[in-house]
């Protein structure tokens, strides 16, 4: 586990940036891995600066997202296929086609899971994946007490994520309880994993991840397992490291 600590919001998300770009133009048929929330928001917008002057070209790339939250059409404005659009899709030279986040409002919501399990298997694995936090140290929605071996599946999210989450809605009593996230599986099976974390709330986590217990209670902290893992965090989100 590699761990690079940033000076702040600004210079974590040009690192990431920096990674993926990396990654893109090695290997220009890469699968990545998508993570939304607000961490993420900065990456996207380095990328895109990328894009524009010419350094990235994004039109062999596959990308997988790790959820979606069950009930909310690509259109609802609080569904991750629209942030995926207002942040990176509609503003780079990724292929619609290629662009896979799972449909929360598929009405055989198991079918759709295994489906997207399928694609991911197909498309050859995730080269990378890119990873937010949540407070309580969940990695996609894979909320504590989530079992290793789980594969993308439908899952409750905790109360603390709810009103975590809620700043995005009208309200926590908007926030779908259940989302459709990959497994904790499918998160290991990608060949790199790059963990991103801002801000003195995610402190704790960010300790649980890189040198707590391996624990299900702390489901970030798998990622102490994997072979090939970067935690980009800023200084206060790595204050007690
Ligand atoms: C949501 C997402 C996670 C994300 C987390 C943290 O629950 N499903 O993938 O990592 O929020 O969000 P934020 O980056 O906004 O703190």
């Amino acid at each position: 586990m590699r761990i690079v600590v940033a000076r702040d919001y600004e210079q974590m998300s040009r690192m990431a940036a920096i990674v993926v770009s990396s990654r893109v133009i090695l290997q220009p048929n890469c699968v990545l891995g998508l993570a939304t929330g607000s961490t993420p928001v900065g990456l996207y917008r380095n990328l895109v600066e990328f894009y524009r002057h010419g350094d990235l070209d994004f039109s062999r790339v596959t990308t997988f997202n790790l959820d979606e939250y069950v009930g909310l059409g690509p259109n609802h404005p609080c569904s991750y296929h629209r942030y995926m659009r207002e942040n990176l899709f509609d503003h780079v030279n990724l292929r619609p086609e290629r662009c896979h986040i799972p449909r929360g409002d598929a009405e055989d919501l198991e079918g759709e899971c295994l489906r997207y399990e399928e694609e991911i298997r197909r498309a050859g694995g995730i080269d990378l994946q890119i990873l937010g936090l949540g407070v309580d140290g969940h990695i996609g929605f894979n909320e504590p007490d989530v079992k290793f071996e789980r594969r993308t599946s439908v899952v409750k999210l905790a109360e603390s994520t709810i009103q975590a989450n809620s700043r995005f809605f009208d309200g926590p009593d908007q926030v779908p309880r259940h989302a459709i996230s990959m497994g904790i599986r499918t998160i290991m099976m990608a060949r790199r994993i790059m963990l991103l974390a801002s801000g003195p709330e995610k402190a704790r986590a960010v300790r649980g991840a890189v040198m707590g217990e391996v624990t299900p209670s702390l489901p970030a902290s798998v990622l102490q397992l994997h072979p090939n893992v970067t935690i980009i965090v800023d200084r206060d989100a790595a204050s007690l490291i």
